[in-house]
């Protein structure tokens, strides 16, 4: 039976009465679908792309063009799974009206269902003024890799009393600036757990520990496919990279044996053949 899609009012339903869901991500048709097929309530289009898709080392040269290329398919083949469009590096930190263009944009052009975009109470303003434009907006605070040359790498957020307070109020003011939800990523689980307890909006965690509204991976790590690198927070709920693997190899032995295809993956029509030197002709 296909899932019913969520809302941005079901986000904060689910929190209220403690119901917990998960989202993870997808750039093709295919994975959304097959996403689409499972009970995971939420996909983000995420910039993450640049380095899963693109082979990039960062999410920073990922475009508005590459994020919308990528929504496109998403949201064809996950018509049943709210879908988040991220912003991209450069998007929306130029000027309120370049964010609400850029967001229009992202918005109209794919039919996601929010945007999302990257920092603290220094983003509050621009929060406002797209909620304010008709645009869902969630948040994202802690590990923001875009921004992450400016703490020294991808690095865990908010260890000290003082960064830990500091991130719950920059929650604060998210959810004071209209973000219905609010991604938290790489802190430690009591900084996730006090946040959860102190903001209303649900608190969407990826390496966040246990104590948050939703759970985020990126589908690509959760199922083992990416390969150059694997944080402490990701846990492999299947390998298919190794699937996949073996299953190249076994295409490659086949071929090269001949054993595939036999006659169950041929068009076995028996078709005569005129000659190309005509009926009789025997100078061949
Ligand atoms: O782009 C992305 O995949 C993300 C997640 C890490 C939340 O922003």
């Amino acid at each position: 039976m296909a899932k019913k899609k969520m809302t941005v009012l079901d986000f904060q339903k689910f929190k209220d009465e403690g119901k917990k869901f998960s989202f993870v991500t997808a750039y093709d048709y295919t994975t959304a679908s097959i996403i689409n097929d499972s009970d995971v309530e939420v996909i983000l289009v995420g910039d993450s792309l640049g380095m899963i898709m693109l082979g990039y080392d960062s999410t920073v040269p990922v475009t508005l063009e590459d994020v919308i290329h990528h929504a496109k398919p998403v949201v064809k083949g996950a018509p049943d799974t709210f879908i988040i469009g991220d912003m991209p590096f450069g998007t929306y930190n130029v000027s309120i009206e370049d964010a609400i263009r850029n967001a229009n944009k992202l918005v109209k052009e794919t039919g996601v269902d929010c945007i999302k975009l990257e920092g603290g109470v220094e983003m509050a303003d621009t929060i406002r003024a797209l909620v304010k434009a008709g645009i869902n907006v969630m948040g994202h605070i802690g590990m923001t890799p875009q921004t992450a040359t400016s703490f020294g790498g991808f690095k865990v957020q908010g260890g000290t009393p003082e960064s830990a307070r500091k991130l719950i109020e920059d929650a604060k003011a998210l959810q004071e600036a209209g973000a219905f939800s609010i991604v938290v990523e790489c802190v430690p689980s009591v900084v996730a757990e006090a946040m959860q307890k102190e903001v209303r909006v649900p608190i969407l965690g990826i390496g966040a520990g246990p104590h948050v509204d939703c759970q985020v991976l990126v589908t690509q790590d959760l199922l083992g496919m990416y390969g150059d690198f694997k944080p402490k927070f990701v846990k492999h709920f299947a390998n298919i990279r190794e699937e996949m693997v073996k299953g190249l190899n076994l295409f490659h032995e086949e071929s090269a044996s001949g054993a595939f295809p036999t006659p169950e993956y041929s068009f076995n029509k028996a078709v005569e053949i005129p000659s190309v030197y005509g009926p009789g002709d025997t100078s061949k």
